[in-house]
């Protein structure tokens, strides 16, 4: 598992961890934009350097927090807007892209993630674990849920029975995303103890996360020896597998990152 190797938790990784992210939004987009749309093209590849560069400041681990964490925002916000833009387009039919809509809004709902926990690690509030859990388990399980949904969607339409495992896969995780939105409104601010209830949820969910990310790396392996008709990009499946790692790294420590 190559990510894990320099998958650090600290200021620094948690910074490396979204810039990154951004990054490869970035280049999976990059093979998505038709030749028509030259202006967009060149947009986001100012971006992605951007982003790569910033990246590669977060991953020396040198350098002003303060500054970095600044540079970090500025440059997620301005391709924030890239997306955000060319959804609205898209919902228009203004544009000339095969990414779907829904795919542009999982990257701009990111985007809008990472510049919360840069706000958070600036201020340096304290987040409770059970608020933390609540957190992590609504915002992620909709992204785990869409991931399948990518993978369906890039995955060869032969691939019949692949594809079916992943329906069933996306299915439970909407189902666990209903029960996180349940908990959320069930357990009440302040949320000071950790409740039996959302713990037992916690546990399921990490149990969850593991294994999804087991499979997308299983997937990954087969995409990278081009052993399954997909048109996904190559490491998609291993930037997915990440998130998966991140959510399951969260709830075990009960923090927003
Ligand atoms: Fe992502
Ligand atoms: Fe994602």
């Amino acid at each position: 598992m190559g990510y894990t190797d320099n998958y650090e938790r600290d200021t620094y990784g948690v910074i490396a961890f979204w810039l990154r992210n951004d990054y490869d939004h970035g280049r999976f987009f990059d093979r998505e934009i038709s030749h028509y749309e030259i202006e967009l093209a060149r947009a986001n590849q100012n971006n992605i350097q951007r982003l790569g560069t910033v990246w590669q400041k977060a991953q020396s681990k040198t350098g002003d927090i303060g500054q970095l964490l600044n540079e970090a925002e500025h440059a997620s916000r301005e391709f924030h807007s890239l997306l955000a833009y060319t959804m609205d387009k898209s919902l228009h039919c203004e544009v000339i892209i095969s990414t779907p809509v829904s795919l542009l809004d999982h990257m701009v709902r990111e985007s809008e993630e990472s510049q919360k926990v840069y706000k958070l690690i600036q201020s340096g509030a304290q987040v409770s674990p059970s608020d933390a859990v609540i957190h992590e388990t609504v915002f992620w399980l909709r992204q785990m849920a869409d991931h399948l949904g990518y993978i369906r969607h890039y995955s060869d339409v032969s691939n019949y029975e692949v594809n079916f495992q992943v329906t069933n896969m996306m299915q439970k995780f909407e189902r666990l995303l209903m029960q996180a939105t349940a908990l959320k409104t069930m357990i009440r601010k302040p949320r000071n103890g950790m409740l039996p209830v959302l713990d037992q949820f916690r546990q399921t969910i990490i149990k969850e996360a593991k294994s999804l990310e087991t499979f997308k790396l299983e997937v990954d392996d087969l995409i990278k020896k081009c052993a399954i008709a997909t048109t996904s990009p190559p490491d998609l499946l291993e930037h997915i597998a990440r998130e998966a790692h991140h959510l399951w790294r969260n709830l075990e420590d009960g923090v927003i990152t």
